[in-house]
């Protein structure tokens, strides 16, 4: 309840059009491992419009691993979803994820891309510099930028955590980016109150971090959740109790506000098996827990 009074803030700090309202979705089938098919994607984006939330969009995690561009992108245009897509940024794959990419956008042209994401939580992994992430980000966007179709409006950016943001050796990544996608996570905020009742708050203080930290960099850049949700099975973690009652909870306190206030994905449609799941949809395909709002 007290989480509806802040909403105010959201709007008055964000870009007052329409939002994007997805959900991030992983290129692997159950098992981890095997590739989806076109026709996988095609029951994605099929599951994701009977969700009662006009979902628009969805969050790619590689675009030349697991073929994902290639195979997603006729079932996301016919559904009428639009993508934000992932650039790995491992230097064994960063080449052929932007050669996937440049290969869509010549077989389809643009209007299907919302943005692009190079990298995802590799400042909080290590496994990259800032240094060379922000060269990365600037080498899409040149690549872009050369194509036939370019008008300069696509959004270039990173998905990062909290944590990694605010730490001012990363921002001259913030200084690269069009836009600031964070991974938000009150489940594993385990040295807060992070008990379901407190998640809407520490969501809220999540974002505001983030934003602070994106001014302090001295970037207008804007800030979008690209993850966020709540595990319905899964280890108490502080005062974090996992379950569909507290997954609810945590739907009507953030996304039932943050999908209507700025561009947010939730994590995640569909896990099968995995322990915390964050999954909406169980492996049958059957809402796990309301999604109305
Ligand atoms: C720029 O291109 C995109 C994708 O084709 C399109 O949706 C958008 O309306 C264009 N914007 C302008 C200002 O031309
Ligand atoms: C900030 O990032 C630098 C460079 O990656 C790292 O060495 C440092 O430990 C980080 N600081 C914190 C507080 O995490
Ligand atoms: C955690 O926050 C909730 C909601 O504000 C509150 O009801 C609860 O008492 C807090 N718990 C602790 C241990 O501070």
């Amino acid at each position: 309840m007290k989480f509806k009074f802040l909403l105010p803030i959201l709007l008055l700090t964000t870009q007052a059009s329409a939002y994007w309202r997805g959900f991030s979705v992983k290129s692997y089938l159950a098992d981890g491992s095997t590739c989806k098919s076109p026709s996988d994607w095609a029951s994605v984006f099929a599951q994701l419009k009977k969700l009662p939330n006009k979902i628009n969009a969805v969050r790619l995690y590689s675009s030349y691993t697991c073929n994902t561009l290639a195979n997603a992108i006729p079932a996301a245009i016919a559904s009428d979803t639009f993508l934000l897509v992932g650039i790995l940024s491992a230097s064994s794959t960063y080449d052929n994820e932007k050669g996937a990419l440049l290969q869509a956008i010549k077989a389809h042209g643009w209007d299907w891309l919302l943005a692009v994401s190079v990298g995802s939580e590799d400042l909080y992994r290590g496994t990259i510099s800032a240094a060379s992430l922000a060269h990365q980000i600037y080498d899409v966007r040149g690549m872009l930028s050369e194509l036939p179709g370019w008008n300069g409006t696509l959004k270039i950016g990173h998905v990062d955590t909290n944590n990694a943001w605010s730490n001012t050796s990363n921002h001259d990544v913030i200084r690269a980016c069009d836009f600031v996608g964070t991974d938000v996570y009150p489940y594993f905020q385990t040295l807060q109150n992070n008990s379901i009742s407190n998640a809407g708050v520490l969501f809220e203080d999540g974002v505001k971090q983030v934003r602070a930290a994106v001014s302090k960099a001295g970037s207008s850049a804007s800030v979008w959740v690209t993850e966020t949700g709540w595990p319905v099975n899964g280890a108490t973690k502080n005062l974090a109790v996992s379950g569909t009652d507290e997954a609810r909870s945590y739907w009507e306190q953030v996304a039932c506000t943050a999908f209507y206030a700025m561009n947010t994905f939730w994590f995640t449609l569909q896990d099968f098996n995995a322990v915390p799941s964050f999954a909406v949809l169980g492996a049958d395909g059957s809402q796990l827990y309301s999604q109305s709002c």
